[in-house]
């Protein structure tokens, strides 16, 4: 049974821009199934309408609400309150700048992201602009980078990563597993293309494989498994002891449907 009385403390960041960055504690009514959103949303009804915070969908599709909950990124609107001890501590994702309250500013993650060329990169430019049929793709193929094309860009990985937080010039997990995505995609031919971006100084090769990028994604991307890969296709096709495997083909196209024979109407009938 639901207990009306139950409340819990949120101890929340809170930065102006110019005012210095100080704690603010709000108690709000705990509810049988809140989560860390519905909470905010309750504060900023309720209570505080300054409170900043970012989100959109509410069901883990977004990727906009990622803040550091009790210490750990995760999405606000996919933590119960109720499996968090309290009081619920929430700061803005670390490793980003911060905008305001609990709103970090991601534009350099997707910057980043851009240097991936986080799409399909192929020689028959005429094909791609006007394409004839589909690109033929086993079900094996898709596998290869499957679970990757899950990432929702949301940054916990990034939040998470201790590299990213000390080297400046490291491009960081969720851009470096979304160029593998790519390249292990058997459509793709990008790899010159992505080389010196992704694949040059600030790459794959500065990750110290701490891990910490898989344990928080609430997609369940690897990027942790993302890099190492990285690192063992580079490795090969230095070497030259890479197979390079022939790029998909495009599907041949279908044949026309052979026309159905003229069936004669039915001849009219009256009723006796
Ligand atoms: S609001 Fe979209 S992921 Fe949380």
């Amino acid at each position: 049974m639901q207990n009306s009385e139950q409340k819990v403390r949120f101890k929340i960041f809170r930065y102006a821009g110019d005012v210095r960055p100080r704690w603010q504690n709000y108690e709000i009514p705990l509810a049988r199934g809140m989560t860390v959103l519905d909470g905010l949303t309750y504060i900023k009804e309720h209570d505080d309408s300054s409170l900043a915070w970012r989100s959109s969908c509410r069901m883990g599709i977004c990727g906009s609400c990622g803040l550091l909950i009790n210490g750990r990124p995760q999405l606000a609107c996919q933590t119960q309150i109720i499996e968090l001890k309290p009081p619920v501590i929430l700061k803005p994702l670390p490793n980003f700048p911060v905008i305001r309250d609990l709103v970090p500013d991601l534009m350099e993650m997707f910057h980043q992201h851009r240097h991936a060329k986080p799409w399909i990169i192929r020689d028959d430019h005429h094909e791609m602009e006007h394409p004839t049929s589909e690109y033929l793709q086993s079900a094996a193929a898709m596998e290869n980078y499957f679970q990757f094309s899950y990432c929702i860009k949301c940054g916990l990985c990034m939040a998470a990563c201790p590299t990213v937080a000390t080297d400046t010039r490291y491009l960081g997990p969720q851009p470096l597993a979304q160029a593998f995505r790519y390249l292990a995609d058997s459509r793709d031919e990008g790899f010159a293309g992505r080389k010196n971006s992704a694949f040059g100084s600030s790459g794959p090769w500065r990750c110290h494989f701490a891990g910490e990028c898989s344990k928080v994604c609430p997609k369940h991307v690897d990027p942790a498994l993302a890099i190492q890969a990285l690192k063992r296709d580079l490795f090969l096709r230095t070497l030259r002891l890479k197979k390079i495997a022939p790029v998909a083909m495009v599907a041949p196209k279908l044949q026309a449907a052979t026309p159905r024979p003229d069936i004669p109407p039915a001849p009219e009938r009256t009723v006796p």
